[in-house]
């Protein structure tokens, strides 16, 4: 068994673990720092049900297991976007696609200004992973849409940084109609946010690699 680490903080460890024949991905809560570690054990469960109600759609980690505060999903071969710098239309096209399959299986992202939490694979297509503060909604509602919409309003932020050419006319309207709930968290929420993340974490953003839009 060969273990790789990807990542480590407050809230655990993310690790790439390969048999010789099959590689996954694992997170695991139980070396979550003490104070932290019922919420990322939540949010990890939360992970888990996120991912089962995205099962056999292309792009999206697949449920492996949980148990006893170990997540195991599967692994896309890629790039994060920071490094991959998706260019392509079709690219964007793709993600487009996915994030409707999303809605339509109930599930708002909510993390997707962060580039760390969009791949590039190796097949060229987009994958989405990190899914910890993700929303699954199966009934969808007022609030899910809206949080449906600004998924939408990020994969295309970040497209007018690498692809800004091929933005319609519909996606420049979309860019410039702001949300109150991102009106508020520009106002509010996200200064609270940086303040405990950086008290807690001993950062704000994105495993201090590759920007964030709001
Ligand atoms: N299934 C996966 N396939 C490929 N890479 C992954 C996968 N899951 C995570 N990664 C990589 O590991 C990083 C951290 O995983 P993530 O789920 O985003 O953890 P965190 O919630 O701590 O940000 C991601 O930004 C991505 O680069
Ligand atoms: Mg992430």
């Amino acid at each position: 068994m060969q273990i790789e680490l990807l990542k480590s903080d407050a809230m655990g460890r993310i690790e790439r673990v390969s048999d010789g024949e099959r590689c996954w991905i694992r997170r695991d809560t139980r070396c979550a720092r003490l104070g932290l570690r019922w919420f990322a054990r939540t949010a990890a469960a939360r992970e888990a049900r996120v991912l089962a109600a995205l099962a056999g759609l292309d792009g999206f980690p697949q449920l492996i297991s949980w148990h006893e505060g170990v997540l195991e999903r599967s692994y896309m071969d890629g790039e994060p976007m920071q490094q991959a710098k998706p260019s392509q239309p079709a690219w964007y096209r793709q993600a487009h696609a996915m994030l409707k399959q999303m809605r339509r299986r109930g599930v708002a992202h909510n993390d997707l200004a962060k580039e760390p939490n969009w791949l590039q694979r190796a097949n060229g297509m987009p994958g989405i992973v990190d899914f910890q503060i993700a929303w699954w909604r199966p009934r969808g509602g007022k609030l899910f849409r809206l949080l449906a919409r600004e998924d939408l309003r990020h994969l295309l932020k970040h497209k007018r940084t690498y692809c800004a050419h091929a933005l319609t006319p519909v996606e420049h309207r979309v860019l410039a109609r702001r949300s109150w709930i991102s009106r508020a968290w520009l106002a509010t929420g996200k200064r609270l946010y940086k303040l405990i993340a950086r008290r807690v974490f001993g950062y704000w953003d994105n495993e201090g690699q590759g920007r964030v839009r709001n």
